[in-house]
């Protein structure tokens, strides 16, 4: 049985407020439901934690870097995220992609350096406009897959998830016959790479998840979850998607 697993991506926002959010949402989950992980931008980490600490919620960092320390000004390494008392980090986010120009062998560096600070990687693939709209949509996929999750990857210390990048902040969502068809060949190919642990990874949905749609999306077999952007900055849209996670 895989846990089901709803995280919130902050991104580049959060303040006092959005924290204030924050303890709202953790007063209200119960231990058995999904998993929560809140991933709020690196400086709110501890303070994240502080209000979270005594709920069953979970703190994530947004980005690793792949080194332990050194000359990498602005940078934030795996074992600082781990020391705010966080238990996982996003690594190869389609806006880090874009917008740092990241590469699927860094991003597995990033998963890898995720792993030896004790951090569950949750490793994001998916495809942009164009790719979607050619022929060979699951070959592009399947191979961001395989380039970004690095060996030794298990459902323990790897989560994947798979956000189309036209789905992002769009409000536009691939069809759940799409979905359906996506996170079924991903769950093929961790089978066919890690034998019968390919089974025990939660595969999240990303991409304009909202209370409205949310139920629908976790109807598909191979949908562990959901990582959630926009929605996830106010804990009335996001209790609603926690709550069809749940009832799914
Ligand atoms: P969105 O973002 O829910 O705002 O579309 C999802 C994400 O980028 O993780």
């Amino acid at each position: 049985m895989r846990r089901k697993l709803a995280a919130g991506n902050w991104k580049m926002n959060g303040d006092a407020a959005l924290l204030a959010e924050l303890g709202t949402l953790a007063e209200h989950q119960n231990a058995n439901g999904p998993q929560i992980i809140i991933c709020p931008p690196a400086p709110l980490l501890s303070r994240a934690h502080e209000i979270t600490k005594d709920s069953p919620v979970d703190i994530g960092g947004q980005d690793c870097h792949a080194a332990t320390s050194g000359a990498h000004t602005g940078d934030v390494a795996a074992s600082m995220i781990a020391d705010t008392g966080a238990t996982s980090v996003i690594v190869g986010h389609s806006e880090r992609r874009g917008d740092h120009g990241e590469t699927n062998a860094e991003i597995r560096a990033k998963a890898q350096a995720a792993w030896a600070a004790n951090l569950t990687a949750i490793i994001c693939i998916g495809e942009s406009e164009a790719e979607r709209t050619g022929p060979d949509t699951l070959d592009v996929i399947a191979a961001q897959l395989d380039a970004s999750v690095p060996d030794g990857a298990t459902g323990e210390n790897t989560v994947i998830a798979y956000e189309p990048i036209w789905a992002i902040g769009t409000g536009r969502v691939p069809t759940l016959d799409q979905i359906i068809e996506t996170h079924d060949m991903i769950r093929t190919k961790l089978t066919d790479r890690f034998g019968k642990t390919g089974n025990a990874f939660r595969i999240l949905y990303g991409g304009s998840v909202k209370p409205t749609n949310a139920a629908e999306i976790f109807t598909a077999e191979n949908v562990d979850g959901a990582l959630v952007g926009g929605a996830s900055l106010k804990a009335a849209d996001f209790q609603p998607i926690i709550d069809a996670l749940d009832a799914s």
